[in-house]
Protein backbone atom coordinates (compact mmCIF):
# COMPACT_ATOMS: atom_id res chain seq x y z
CA UNK A 1 0.00 0.00 0.00
CA UNK A 2 1.10 3.42 -0.85
CA UNK A 3 2.26 6.44 1.68
CA UNK A 4 1.68 9.82 1.82
CA UNK A 5 4.67 11.89 1.70
CA UNK A 6 5.14 15.84 1.03
CA UNK A 7 8.57 16.96 -0.67
CA UNK A 8 9.54 20.39 0.16
CA UNK A 9 11.31 22.45 -2.67
CA UNK A 10 10.27 21.46 -6.49
CA UNK A 11 13.64 21.97 -7.85
CA UNK A 12 15.56 19.48 -9.60
CA UNK A 13 16.02 16.87 -6.60
CA UNK A 14 12.57 17.68 -5.25
CA UNK A 15 10.46 17.27 -8.01
CA UNK A 16 12.58 14.29 -9.46
CA UNK A 17 11.86 12.51 -6.30
CA UNK A 18 8.21 13.52 -6.01
CA UNK A 19 7.28 12.22 -9.76
CA UNK A 20 9.30 8.62 -8.91
CA UNK A 21 7.78 8.38 -5.70
CA UNK A 22 4.16 8.89 -7.11
CA UNK A 23 5.25 6.60 -10.01
CA UNK A 24 5.92 4.03 -8.10
CA UNK A 25 2.31 4.09 -6.05
CA UNK A 26 2.95 6.36 -3.94
CA UNK A 27 0.30 9.53 -2.58
CA UNK A 28 2.76 12.88 -3.11
CA UNK A 29 2.37 16.11 -2.44
CA UNK A 30 4.81 18.46 -3.63
CA UNK A 31 5.52 21.82 -2.11
CA UNK A 32 7.57 25.04 -2.67
CA UNK A 33 7.97 28.59 -2.06
CA UNK A 34 7.47 29.46 -5.85
CA UNK A 35 3.94 29.64 -6.97
CA UNK A 36 5.30 29.03 -10.47
CA UNK A 37 6.13 25.52 -10.03
CA UNK A 38 3.89 24.62 -7.52
CA UNK A 39 1.05 25.34 -10.89
CA UNK A 40 3.19 23.64 -13.53
CA UNK A 41 3.28 20.26 -10.81
CA UNK A 42 -0.20 21.11 -9.68
CA UNK A 43 -1.36 20.95 -13.42
CA UNK A 44 0.55 18.16 -14.65
CA UNK A 45 3.37 19.79 -15.86
CA UNK A 46 7.31 19.32 -15.26
CA UNK A 47 9.02 22.47 -13.34
CA UNK A 48 12.49 21.31 -14.68
CA UNK A 49 14.07 20.40 -17.92
CA UNK A 50 14.81 16.65 -17.45
CA UNK A 51 14.58 13.25 -19.72
CA UNK A 52 11.08 11.16 -18.53
CA UNK A 53 9.73 14.18 -16.31
CA UNK A 54 7.07 14.97 -18.22
CA UNK A 55 5.72 12.21 -18.92
CA UNK A 56 6.33 11.00 -14.81
CA UNK A 57 4.31 14.55 -13.92
CA UNK A 58 1.19 14.23 -16.06
CA UNK A 59 1.45 10.94 -15.31
CA UNK A 60 1.03 11.37 -11.43
CA UNK A 61 -1.61 14.46 -12.36
CA UNK A 62 -3.69 11.61 -14.69
CA UNK A 63 -3.25 9.28 -11.47
CA UNK A 64 -4.42 11.57 -9.37
CA UNK A 65 -1.21 10.59 -7.07
CA UNK A 66 0.87 13.88 -7.69
CA UNK A 67 -0.62 17.05 -5.87
CA UNK A 68 1.62 20.31 -5.09
CA UNK A 69 0.53 23.31 -3.27
CA UNK A 70 2.58 26.50 -1.20
CA UNK A 71 1.46 25.49 2.17
CA UNK A 72 3.34 23.83 4.45
CA UNK A 73 0.57 22.89 6.98
CA UNK A 74 -1.80 21.55 4.22
CA UNK A 75 1.75 19.48 3.28
CA UNK A 76 2.14 18.17 6.89
CA UNK A 77 -1.31 17.46 7.77
CA UNK A 78 -2.08 15.22 4.84
CA UNK A 79 1.76 13.50 4.76
CA UNK A 80 3.34 10.96 7.37
CA UNK A 81 6.86 11.85 5.65
CA UNK A 82 8.92 15.28 4.80
CA UNK A 83 11.20 15.24 2.84
CA UNK A 84 13.37 18.37 2.24
CA UNK A 85 14.65 19.18 -0.86
CA UNK A 86 15.55 23.03 -0.71
CA UNK A 87 18.87 24.25 -2.32
CA UNK A 88 21.96 24.48 -0.16
CA UNK A 89 24.03 26.85 -2.26
CA UNK A 90 27.35 28.43 -1.78
CA UNK A 91 28.11 31.60 -0.07
CA UNK A 92 31.21 34.13 -0.94
CA UNK A 93 33.04 32.42 1.24
CA UNK A 94 32.55 28.91 -0.23
CA UNK A 95 30.61 28.13 3.54
CA UNK A 96 27.16 26.35 2.86
CA UNK A 97 23.92 28.84 2.39
CA UNK A 98 21.60 27.06 5.10
CA UNK A 99 18.99 29.83 5.45
CA UNK A 100 16.51 27.62 3.17
CA UNK A 101 17.12 24.48 5.22
CA UNK A 102 16.52 26.56 8.16
CA UNK A 103 13.22 28.68 6.86
CA UNK A 104 11.75 25.62 5.50
CA UNK A 105 12.57 22.84 8.87
CA UNK A 106 11.07 26.25 10.76
CA UNK A 107 8.14 26.06 8.74
CA UNK A 108 7.91 22.37 9.11
CA UNK A 109 8.35 22.39 13.28
CA UNK A 110 4.85 25.12 13.11
CA UNK A 111 2.80 22.75 10.83
CA UNK A 112 4.08 19.74 13.00
CA UNK A 113 2.47 21.83 16.38
CA UNK A 114 -0.87 21.28 14.72
CA UNK A 115 -0.62 17.21 13.94
CA UNK A 116 -1.48 14.99 17.28
CA UNK A 117 0.14 11.56 14.79
CA UNK A 118 3.90 10.64 14.45
CA UNK A 119 5.74 12.47 11.45
CA UNK A 120 8.92 11.59 9.78
CA UNK A 121 11.20 14.24 8.40
CA UNK A 122 13.77 13.16 5.87
CA UNK A 123 16.27 15.56 5.19
CA UNK A 124 17.89 14.63 0.98
CA UNK A 125 19.68 18.12 0.87
CA UNK A 126 23.30 17.90 0.78
CA UNK A 127 24.65 19.40 3.92
CA UNK A 128 27.57 19.49 5.88
CA UNK A 129 28.11 16.52 8.57
CA UNK A 130 26.44 17.34 11.74
CA UNK A 131 24.00 20.23 10.53
CA UNK A 132 20.93 17.63 10.99
CA UNK A 133 21.63 17.20 14.52
CA UNK A 134 22.66 20.71 15.14
CA UNK A 135 20.28 22.80 12.86
CA UNK A 136 17.18 20.54 11.68
CA UNK A 137 16.36 18.89 14.89
CA UNK A 138 16.59 21.67 17.71
CA UNK A 139 14.80 23.53 14.76
CA UNK A 140 11.98 21.76 14.22
CA UNK A 141 11.72 20.87 18.08
CA UNK A 142 11.63 24.84 19.12
CA UNK A 143 8.99 25.43 16.31
CA UNK A 144 6.90 22.31 17.07
CA UNK A 145 7.15 22.35 20.99
CA UNK A 146 7.85 18.40 20.40
CA UNK A 147 10.52 16.08 21.16
CA UNK A 148 12.68 14.40 18.33
CA UNK A 149 12.80 10.74 18.63
CA UNK A 150 9.38 10.64 20.58
CA UNK A 151 6.87 12.91 19.02
CA UNK A 152 8.36 13.16 15.22
CA UNK A 153 11.55 11.60 13.91
CA UNK A 154 14.42 12.98 11.64
CA UNK A 155 16.70 10.75 8.92
CA UNK A 156 18.99 11.75 6.81
CA UNK A 157 18.68 10.32 3.17
CA UNK A 158 21.16 11.76 0.54
CA UNK A 159 20.52 11.50 -3.52
CA UNK A 160 22.66 10.06 -5.95
CA UNK A 161 20.97 11.13 -8.79
CA UNK A 162 22.67 12.98 -12.16
CA UNK A 163 21.12 15.69 -14.20
CA UNK A 164 20.26 14.46 -17.16
CA UNK A 165 19.42 10.70 -16.15
CA UNK A 166 17.89 12.17 -12.76
CA UNK A 167 15.23 9.92 -13.09
CA UNK A 168 16.29 6.52 -13.83
CA UNK A 169 19.27 7.57 -11.78
CA UNK A 170 16.42 7.64 -8.70
CA UNK A 171 14.86 4.07 -9.46
CA UNK A 172 18.21 2.45 -10.22
CA UNK A 173 20.66 4.30 -7.71
CA UNK A 174 24.04 2.76 -6.26
CA UNK A 175 22.62 2.27 -3.49
CA UNK A 176 20.10 4.42 -0.77
CA UNK A 177 21.88 5.71 2.16
CA UNK A 178 19.46 6.22 5.52
CA UNK A 179 20.95 7.97 8.56
CA UNK A 180 19.01 7.65 10.88
CA UNK A 181 19.38 8.67 15.33
CA UNK A 182 17.51 5.21 15.71
CA UNK A 183 17.30 2.60 13.19
CA UNK A 184 13.13 1.66 13.78
CA UNK A 185 13.20 5.34 12.93
CA UNK A 186 13.79 4.52 9.24
CA UNK A 187 11.27 1.59 9.06
CA UNK A 188 8.86 3.96 6.66
CA UNK A 189 11.10 5.30 4.85
CA UNK A 190 12.68 1.82 3.93
CA UNK A 191 9.29 1.10 2.61
CA UNK A 192 9.29 3.55 0.43
CA UNK A 193 12.47 2.64 -1.48
CA UNK A 194 11.57 -1.16 -1.61
CA UNK A 195 10.85 -0.42 -5.13
CA UNK A 196 14.18 1.27 -5.70
CA UNK A 197 16.86 -1.67 -6.52
CA UNK A 198 20.28 -1.85 -4.99
CA UNK A 199 21.49 -2.21 -1.68
CA UNK A 200 20.51 -0.18 1.31
CA UNK A 201 22.96 0.54 3.68
CA UNK A 202 21.45 2.25 6.94
CA UNK A 203 23.97 3.98 9.25
CA UNK A 204 24.30 7.13 11.61
CA UNK A 205 23.33 10.59 10.48
CA UNK A 206 26.80 12.10 10.52
CA UNK A 207 28.04 9.20 8.02
CA UNK A 208 25.02 9.58 5.71
CA UNK A 209 25.48 13.19 5.73
CA UNK A 210 29.68 12.94 4.71
CA UNK A 211 28.87 10.10 2.69
CA UNK A 212 27.19 12.38 0.10
CA UNK A 213 30.05 14.98 0.25
CA UNK A 214 32.87 12.04 -0.50
CA UNK A 215 30.88 10.79 -3.50
CA UNK A 216 30.50 14.61 -4.92
CA UNK A 217 34.62 15.36 -4.23
CA UNK A 218 35.52 11.40 -5.52
CA UNK A 219 33.87 12.39 -8.69
CA UNK A 220 35.58 15.53 -9.16
CA UNK A 221 38.79 13.92 -8.21
CA UNK A 222 38.39 10.95 -11.32
CA UNK A 223 37.49 14.32 -13.70
CA UNK A 224 40.14 16.20 -12.90
CA UNK A 225 42.71 13.46 -12.88
CA UNK A 226 41.44 12.49 -16.36
CA UNK A 227 41.56 15.68 -17.22
CA UNK A 228 45.16 16.37 -16.40
CA UNK A 229 46.01 12.76 -17.35
CA UNK A 230 44.82 13.59 -21.08
CA UNK A 231 46.30 16.98 -21.01
CA UNK A 232 49.81 15.88 -20.73
CA UNK A 233 49.18 12.49 -22.67
CA UNK A 234 48.06 15.68 -25.81
CA UNK A 235 51.04 17.81 -24.70
CA UNK A 236 53.51 14.74 -24.72
CA UNK A 237 52.02 13.49 -27.91
CA UNK A 238 50.80 10.20 -26.29
CA UNK A 239 47.65 8.86 -26.93
CA UNK A 240 44.91 9.47 -24.61
CA UNK A 241 42.33 7.00 -25.69
CA UNK A 242 44.78 4.04 -25.66
CA UNK A 243 46.06 5.15 -22.00
CA UNK A 244 42.89 5.71 -20.67
CA UNK A 245 41.18 1.98 -22.30
CA UNK A 246 44.54 0.23 -20.86
CA UNK A 247 44.67 2.18 -17.21
CA UNK A 248 40.74 2.50 -16.56
CA UNK A 249 40.30 -1.57 -17.27
CA UNK A 250 42.27 -2.51 -14.22
CA UNK A 251 39.73 -3.29 -12.09
CA UNK A 252 42.20 -4.83 -9.40
CA UNK A 253 44.23 -1.85 -8.51
CA UNK A 254 43.09 1.26 -10.17
CA UNK A 255 39.12 1.23 -10.53
CA UNK A 256 38.74 -0.60 -7.25
CA UNK A 257 38.61 -0.23 -3.43
CA UNK A 258 42.89 -0.10 -3.48
CA UNK A 259 44.22 2.45 -1.76
CA UNK A 260 41.25 3.67 -0.53
CA UNK A 261 41.55 3.06 3.25
CA UNK A 262 42.40 5.66 5.20
CA UNK A 263 46.32 5.09 6.83
CA UNK A 264 49.41 6.37 6.74
CA UNK A 265 51.47 8.10 3.97
CA UNK A 266 52.91 6.80 0.77
CA UNK A 267 56.30 6.14 -0.10
CA UNK A 268 58.96 3.52 -1.58
CA UNK A 269 60.80 3.71 -4.67
CA UNK A 270 58.01 4.25 -6.97
CA UNK A 271 55.05 6.61 -6.09
CA UNK A 272 57.30 10.00 -5.50
CA UNK A 273 59.37 9.16 -7.84
CA UNK A 274 57.27 8.65 -10.69
CA UNK A 275 54.99 11.87 -9.99
CA UNK A 276 58.17 13.67 -9.69
CA UNK A 277 58.95 12.86 -12.91
CA UNK A 278 55.44 13.23 -14.06
CA UNK A 279 55.50 17.07 -12.66
CA UNK A 280 59.03 17.87 -13.78
CA UNK A 281 58.47 16.98 -17.62
CA UNK A 282 54.81 18.66 -17.21
CA UNK A 283 56.90 21.92 -16.39
CA UNK A 284 59.39 21.62 -18.88
CA UNK A 285 56.23 21.45 -21.22
CA UNK A 286 54.86 24.14 -19.36
CA UNK A 287 51.38 22.15 -18.59
CA UNK A 288 50.32 23.03 -15.20
CA UNK A 289 48.99 19.80 -13.54
CA UNK A 290 47.99 21.16 -9.74
CA UNK A 291 46.20 18.19 -9.06
CA UNK A 292 48.88 15.71 -10.27
CA UNK A 293 51.56 18.30 -8.23
CA UNK A 294 49.25 18.46 -5.47
CA UNK A 295 49.82 14.75 -4.32
CA UNK A 296 53.34 14.81 -2.78
CA UNK A 297 53.03 18.13 -0.49
CA UNK A 298 49.54 16.45 1.02
CA UNK A 299 51.44 13.49 1.37
CA UNK A 300 54.08 15.47 3.23
CA UNK A 301 51.22 16.68 5.42
CA UNK A 302 49.92 13.96 6.63
CA UNK A 303 53.86 12.45 7.95
CA UNK A 304 53.14 15.86 9.85
CA UNK A 305 50.06 15.08 11.00
CA UNK A 306 51.55 11.79 12.05
CA UNK A 307 54.33 13.70 14.33
CA UNK A 308 52.18 16.02 15.61
CA UNK A 309 50.02 13.57 17.05
CA UNK A 310 52.98 11.93 18.75
CA UNK A 311 54.40 15.02 19.80
CA UNK A 312 50.91 16.17 21.42
CA UNK A 313 51.03 12.95 23.42
CA UNK A 314 53.93 15.31 25.43
CA UNK A 315 55.58 11.86 26.18
CA UNK A 316 59.35 11.25 25.02
CA UNK A 317 59.80 7.69 24.73
CA UNK A 318 58.54 5.99 22.04
CA UNK A 319 58.44 2.61 20.33
CA UNK A 320 58.35 2.28 16.46
CA UNK A 321 57.02 -0.63 15.13
CA UNK A 322 58.11 -0.36 11.35
CA UNK A 323 60.52 0.75 9.23
CA UNK A 324 60.47 0.18 5.42
CA UNK A 325 57.23 2.18 3.26
CA UNK A 326 55.31 -0.90 3.58
CA UNK A 327 54.48 -4.40 5.17
CA UNK A 328 56.75 -7.54 3.53
CA UNK A 329 58.72 -5.27 2.10
CA UNK A 330 62.79 -3.96 3.48
CA UNK A 331 62.83 -1.55 1.13
CA UNK A 332 63.64 1.73 2.72
CA UNK A 333 63.40 4.52 -0.03
CA UNK A 334 61.79 7.26 0.77
CA UNK A 335 59.85 5.75 3.48
CA UNK A 336 57.80 8.32 5.41
CA UNK A 337 58.51 6.12 8.58
CA UNK A 338 62.22 7.03 8.21
CA UNK A 339 60.84 10.62 7.69
CA UNK A 340 58.85 10.35 11.11
CA UNK A 341 61.23 9.05 12.79
CA UNK A 342 64.09 11.35 11.56
CA UNK A 343 61.65 14.54 12.62
CA UNK A 344 60.81 12.80 15.70
CA UNK A 345 64.21 12.65 16.97
CA UNK A 346 65.04 16.46 16.27
CA UNK A 347 61.64 16.80 18.32
CA UNK A 348 64.11 15.47 20.85
CA UNK A 349 62.40 12.25 20.89
CA UNK A 350 64.04 8.71 22.33
CA UNK A 351 63.11 6.13 19.76
CA UNK A 352 63.40 2.52 19.79
CA UNK A 353 62.61 1.21 16.52
CA UNK A 354 61.55 -2.57 14.87
CA UNK A 355 60.79 -3.75 11.70
CA UNK A 356 60.91 -7.71 10.92
CA UNK A 357 61.48 -7.72 7.13
CA UNK A 358 64.17 -4.82 7.62
CA UNK A 359 66.08 -6.99 10.39
CA UNK A 360 65.63 -9.40 8.07
CA UNK A 361 66.95 -7.38 5.11
CA UNK A 362 69.90 -6.53 7.25
CA UNK A 363 70.84 -10.10 8.13
CA UNK A 364 71.06 -10.93 4.41
CA UNK A 365 73.13 -7.55 3.82
CA UNK A 366 70.31 -6.41 1.04
CA UNK A 367 69.96 -3.41 2.71
CA UNK A 368 72.97 -3.17 5.55
CA UNK A 369 74.77 -0.17 3.09
CA UNK A 370 71.67 1.69 3.13
CA UNK A 371 71.25 1.68 6.80
CA UNK A 372 74.84 2.21 7.42
CA UNK A 373 75.72 4.92 5.28
CA UNK A 374 72.50 6.59 4.75
CA UNK A 375 70.63 6.16 8.09
CA UNK A 376 73.03 5.23 10.52
CA UNK A 377 71.35 6.87 13.42
CA UNK A 378 68.29 4.89 12.55
CA UNK A 379 69.91 1.67 12.56
CA UNK A 380 71.11 2.12 15.56
CA UNK A 381 67.83 2.13 17.02
CA UNK A 382 66.91 -0.86 15.76
CA UNK A 383 66.31 -4.27 17.45
CA UNK A 384 65.37 -7.23 16.83
CA UNK A 385 63.56 -7.90 19.97
CA UNK A 386 59.57 -6.66 19.71
CA UNK A 387 58.79 -7.12 23.64
CA UNK A 388 62.06 -4.83 24.82
CA UNK A 389 61.43 -2.45 21.63
CA UNK A 390 57.27 -2.26 23.21
CA UNK A 391 58.51 -1.64 26.56
CA UNK A 392 60.89 0.79 26.26
CA UNK A 393 58.38 3.28 25.06
CA UNK A 394 55.60 6.11 26.51
CA UNK A 395 54.12 5.92 23.22
CA UNK A 396 53.70 2.59 20.82
CA UNK A 397 53.72 4.09 17.02
CA UNK A 398 52.55 1.38 14.50
CA UNK A 399 53.81 1.47 11.38
CA UNK A 400 53.52 -1.63 10.14
CA UNK A 401 51.64 -4.71 10.58
CA UNK A 402 52.21 -6.65 13.67
CA UNK A 403 50.94 -9.75 15.33
CA UNK A 404 47.75 -8.38 17.36
CA UNK A 405 48.70 -10.97 20.23
CA UNK A 406 51.88 -10.71 20.62
CA UNK A 407 52.06 -6.91 20.74
CA UNK A 408 49.37 -7.32 23.27
CA UNK A 409 51.14 -9.38 25.88
CA UNK A 410 53.69 -6.98 26.28
CA UNK A 411 51.87 -3.41 25.91
CA UNK A 412 51.40 -2.29 28.94
CA UNK A 413 48.32 -0.25 30.01
CA UNK A 414 49.47 3.14 30.20
CA UNK A 415 50.84 3.02 26.50
CA UNK A 416 49.58 5.01 24.17
CA UNK A 417 49.13 3.31 20.93
CA UNK A 418 49.19 5.26 17.76
CA UNK A 419 48.25 3.31 14.53
CA UNK A 420 49.00 4.86 11.55
CA UNK A 421 48.46 1.80 9.56
CA UNK A 422 44.57 1.49 10.57
CA UNK A 423 45.15 -1.82 11.60
CA UNK A 424 41.39 -3.97 10.71
CA UNK A 425 39.49 -3.78 14.23
CA UNK A 426 40.07 -7.67 14.76
CA UNK A 427 44.19 -7.01 14.20
CA UNK A 428 44.10 -4.19 16.92
CA UNK A 429 45.61 -5.17 20.51
CA UNK A 430 43.35 -4.37 23.23
CA UNK A 431 45.79 -3.25 26.18
CA UNK A 432 47.15 0.36 26.30
CA UNK A 433 46.11 3.68 28.25
CA UNK A 434 44.61 4.68 24.44
CA UNK A 435 44.36 4.01 20.92
CA UNK A 436 44.60 6.51 18.34
CA UNK A 437 44.36 7.42 14.65
CA UNK A 438 45.59 9.78 12.87
CA UNK A 439 42.39 9.90 9.90
CA UNK A 440 40.17 7.42 11.35
N1 LIG B 1 20.74 19.04 -8.56
C1 LIG B 1 21.27 17.88 -8.35
O1 LIG B 1 21.62 17.13 -9.26
C2 LIG B 1 21.47 17.37 -6.95
C3 LIG B 1 21.80 16.03 -6.73
C4 LIG B 1 21.93 15.56 -5.42
C5 LIG B 1 21.77 16.44 -4.35
N2 LIG B 1 21.48 17.75 -4.58
C6 LIG B 1 21.26 18.61 -3.42
O2 LIG B 1 19.85 18.69 -3.21
C7 LIG B 1 19.48 19.98 -2.74
C8 LIG B 1 18.49 20.61 -3.70
O3 LIG B 1 19.11 20.81 -4.95
P1 LIG B 1 18.31 21.27 -6.23
O4 LIG B 1 19.28 21.30 -7.36
O5 LIG B 1 17.08 20.44 -6.37
O6 LIG B 1 17.90 22.76 -5.78
P2 LIG B 1 17.02 23.83 -6.58
O7 LIG B 1 17.59 25.16 -6.27
O8 LIG B 1 16.82 23.40 -7.99
O9 LIG B 1 15.60 23.72 -5.87
C9 LIG B 1 15.32 24.13 -4.57
C10 LIG B 1 13.84 24.47 -4.49
O10 LIG B 1 13.52 24.69 -3.12
C11 LIG B 1 12.53 25.70 -3.10
N3 LIG B 1 12.43 26.26 -1.76
C12 LIG B 1 13.28 27.11 -1.13
N4 LIG B 1 12.82 27.40 0.11
C13 LIG B 1 11.66 26.71 0.27
C14 LIG B 1 10.70 26.59 1.30
N5 LIG B 1 10.85 27.24 2.46
N6 LIG B 1 9.66 25.79 1.13
C15 LIG B 1 9.49 25.11 -0.01
N7 LIG B 1 10.34 25.19 -1.06
C16 LIG B 1 11.41 25.98 -0.92
C17 LIG B 1 13.02 26.69 -4.17
O11 LIG B 1 11.99 27.55 -4.58
C18 LIG B 1 13.45 25.73 -5.26
O12 LIG B 1 12.41 25.44 -6.14
C19 LIG B 1 20.80 20.76 -2.61
O13 LIG B 1 21.25 20.63 -1.30
C20 LIG B 1 21.71 20.04 -3.57
O14 LIG B 1 23.06 20.21 -3.21
C21 LIG B 1 21.32 18.23 -5.84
Amino acid sequence: MGLSISVFGMGYVGSVSAACFAHVGHKVIGVDVSSHKVEMMAGGRSPIVEARMSELVEEGHRTGLLHATTSAEDAIRDSEISFVCVGTPSMRSGKLDLSYVERVVHEIGLALKQKKSFHVVVLRSTVIPGTTETLVVPTLEKASGLRAGVDFAVCYNPEFMREGSAVADFLQPPYTVLGAQEQRHLEPVKQLYKTVSGPVFETTIPVAEMVKYVCNAFHAVKIGFANEVGTLCKNLGVDTEAVTKIYTSDTKLNISPAYLSPGFAFGGSCLPKDLRALSHRAKELDVQLPLLESILPSNLLHIDRAVESVLRTNKKKISFLGLSFKPGTDDLRESPQVHMIKRLLGEGCQLRVWDRDVLLGRLAGSNRQYIEEVIPHIGSLLSADLEEVVRSGEVVVIATKVDKDQLAACLGQEQIVIDLVNLASAARPRAGASYQGICW
